[in-house]
């Protein structure tokens, strides 16, 4: 039987080439068995790019907007992982997924090589959330910090040669977001952007929205705005993952609800990390149609 000290901070283990958390490695085959449904929802990320306030967008859209029924229970019930697994302490999101009542909503961070397969047979559709690489790798190495299901990041120095590398959870930031982008392409994603989030969430949440079909008035698009702002929703105990945390994560190293801002990374970055950052970049994304903008 594994228990929770086996793996806590215990390195990634790859699953056909890919870095995952190790308790979530475990049984693989329940991941590629998983069984999708027609209305399923799926919420794409690669880790940090703000998984969290989508999913409660979504959750918002389906609800339109009442406050009562979102208020129903804590975003990871609302929104269940589907790799989650942390053996003897908390359920596999597949098992919790099964149990769920449909229209599921379903939080993932794999990279398009690593979906189960029923997902694409049943074209469920992906609402998909980018962040600017730079700000992620910032997000990413204080999550890494505090949640020990992760190994150590070791110093922001070290952590940033590793994310480069593509040798942290999930594996490489630029694969992820160009091999999701080229599924717009044959199935039904939406791309959606965090710095687009910032500037203008009202014009996102409206196009999250239309792509799952529903019409929403005005005052119902700006209670969700309201509502899923970071303000509130870092305020929010079942948003913010402070309330009923699940015990591996030490938020007094750092909060889950950190700052929640597009720029935050020039206060990490040297001038030198910056440099190579930048010409290490130009060449991974070559050719990419994509392009993030890195401030406020
Ligand atoms: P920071 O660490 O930069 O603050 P995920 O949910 O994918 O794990 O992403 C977490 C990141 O999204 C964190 O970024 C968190 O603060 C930010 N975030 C969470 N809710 C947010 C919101 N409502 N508005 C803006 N950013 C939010």
């Amino acid at each position: 039987m594994v228990e929770q000290q086996d793996y806590y901070r215990r390195e990634w283990q790859l699953i056909r080439g890919v870095p995952i958390v190790w308790a979530f490695a475990q049984n693989w085959e329940r991941i590629d068995n998983f069984q999708a449904r027609c209305d399923d929802i799926v919420i794409a990320t690669y880790p940090k790019a703000g998984t969290t306030w989508m999913s409660e967008i979504v959750d918002m859209i389906l609800h339109a907007g009442n406050d009562e029924q979102c208020g129903r229970d804590f975003i990871y019930n609302k929104v269940p992982m589907l790799e989650f697994w942390a053996p003897n302490v908390l359920a596999p999101g597949t098992k919790t997924l099964e149990e769920t009542p449909s229209p599921r909503v379903i939080k993932t961070h794999l990279p398009v090589s690593l979906l189960p397969k029923s997902f694409w047979e049943k074209k469920s559709k992906v609402v998909y959330v980018a962040r600017n690489a730079k700000d992620l790798a910032v997000s990413y190495y204080h999550f890494d910090r505090m949640n020990q299901l992760h190994p150590e990041p070791g110093t922001w120095a070290e952590y940033l040669e590793k994310y480069v590398a593509g040798k942290v959870g999930y594996g490489s930031w630029y694969d992820h977001v160009n091999s999701w982008w080229e599924k717009t392409k044959d199935h039904p994603v939406l791309y959606i952007f965090y710095e687009d989030m910032k500037e203008d969430p009202k014009r996102e949440i409206r196009k999250v929205a239309q792509f799952l079909g529903k019409d929403l008035g005005e005052n119902v698009l700006e209670n969700i705005v309201n509502k899923t702002s970071f303000e509130v929703m870092k305020d929010n105990p079942r948003t913010n993952y402070v309330t009923n945390t699940a015990p591996f994560f030490q938020t007094d190293i750092s909060p889950f609800m950190r700052k929640g801002v597009a720029g935050d990374w020039k206060n990490h970055f040297t001038v030198a990390q910056n440099e190579r950052f930048d010409e290490d970049y130009g060449r991974k994304m070559a050719g990419s149609p994509l392009c993030f903008r890195t401030e406020d």
